[in-house]
């Protein structure tokens, strides 16, 4: 189990989070690897999360870009995103640990949502911090949350935004170690988290790569994703890795897309430094005090980015890039149009990319987008968009 990813990683804490840290990093050793452990998480993704998930070809939109389109369908997972494929995880790890408790963070409301239904369905309690603006503007995932048993601490401080929810429940998860698991919802964060929820997310490429080889019988050209923390890009990505000739794109949010710091994009406009226990790319200032970050889709709106990305980047692997939040917008409204699929704001912006460099790739190329999520949650963001560019809600 990997602490670092070349220079990027560790487990940068107080050192009073080191024990819970060991304990998740032995109990990895421990289940990870058990027949048991597999078998009952498989059973769960299957049963109860609905994986595998389908691969769906978008006709007319590849037909308008002049590629093959197609999408790995995450949000057609229980609870609508790829968020559950690590809570089941970790959920069950941390009862086999003993914990009675998973606490988590959560931005766009997806990662609470995938705790509430994790602790739900094995009989434990959840507690979800969430930025006091996240809970405005993911007010529906907040509902859920409540009406599955979940509390939900709205946090105040800073730019009240995951950065912000993350730092609450690390506080809180120092005081309540004993019988509180914290079920981080990204990869990144101190070792293990990074490899740990990698290594559940990693069955999207898994599935991506056997599909594709099922249906074509080549792999794709191109594997495109979203990065927020980075953990349903790394889950699609790992497949691959090893197969040079598919291209890995990963996208970050240009924000506003004005000079300044009105971006998420830590890979693209950032230096290393470090955030949440971990040495990676950040958004900071030249005395590295974290700087606020800014996306129109919560999920993304973090200064932060996971380490094995930083890497990835660095070795020159992953090509990483940009969307803002208008292209983002119209790629909501293009594939609702287009294909009847609504995606989440997160996973519009991996589309936006691919609309913008269709014609950069070649006639017909294979590209898979990896759709994180669907879009419900982010009707009233696309109507309050629209209505101020003056776009009507179209
Ligand atoms: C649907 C969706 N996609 C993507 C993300 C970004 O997170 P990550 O980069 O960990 O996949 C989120 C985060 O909340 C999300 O809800």
């Amino acid at each position: 189990m990997k602490a670092y990813f070349g220079d990027f990683g560790g487990r940068f804490v107080p050192e009073l989070l080191a024990p819970p840290l060991t304990e998740l990093e032995e109990a990895m050793r421990r289940w990870l690897p058990d027949p048991g452990f597999r078998e009952e998480l498989d059973g769960l993704l299957r049963d109860y999360a609905g994986r595998p998930s389908p691969l769906t070809f978008c006709p007319r939109l590849s037909e308008d870009l002049g590629i093959n389109l197609w999408l790995k369908r995450e949000d057609l997972l229980h609870g609508g995103s790829h968020k559950i494929n690590n809570t089941l995880g970790q959920g069950l790890l941390a009862r086999r640990i003993g914990k009675t408790t998973l606490a988590a963070e959560t931005g766009a409301g997806q990662h609470g949502v995938a705790t509430a239904m994790a602790a739900a369905r094995l009989g434990m309690e959840s507690l979800i911090f969430m930025g006091e603006a996240d809970v405005e503007r993911q007010s529906s995932n907040v509902l859920r949350m409540r009406l599955m048993g979940s509390g939900v601490v709205s946090v105040k401080d800073g730019t009240r935004t995951l950065k912000d929810a993350i730092n609450e429940a690390l506080r809180h998860w120092i005081a309540t170690q004993k019988t509180t698991h914290y079920c981080f919802g990204t990869a990144a964060g101190p070792h293990p988290f990074p490899s740990l929820v990698a290594e559940f997310q990693s069955v999207i490429g898994g599935e991506i790569r056997e599909e594709f080889l099922k249906k074509s019988g080549k792999l794709p050209d191109a594997v495109v994703a979203c990065v927020g923390g980075g953990s349903n890009a790394i889950g699609a990505f790992r497949a691959f890795l090893a197969d040079k000739d598919v291209a890995l794109v990963g996208v970050e949010a240009a924000g506003t897309g004005e000079p300044g710091c009105h971006n998420s994009a830590p890979l693209n406009l950032g230096s290393p430094g470090i955030l949440h226990g971990q040495f990676s790319m950040l958004l900071q200032d030249k005395e590295g005090q974290v700087l606020p970050s800014h996306s129109v889709s919560a999920g993304l709106d973090y200064p932060g980015v996971g380490p094995e990305h930083s890497h990835l980047r660095a070795v020159g692997r992953v090509r990483y890039d940009l969307a803002n939040d208008d292209e983002a917008i119209e790629a909501f409204r293009l594939l609702s149009l287009r294909e009847g699929i609504i995606p989440a704001l997160e996973s519009s912006h991996a589309l936006a990319w691919v609309a913008k460099n269709a014609r950069n790739l070649k006639k017909g190329a294979n590209v898979v987008v990896n759709l994180s999520g669907r879009g419900d949650k982010d009707l009233g963001i696309y109507g309050n968009h629209r209505g101020r560019s003056g776009e009507g809600t179209g």
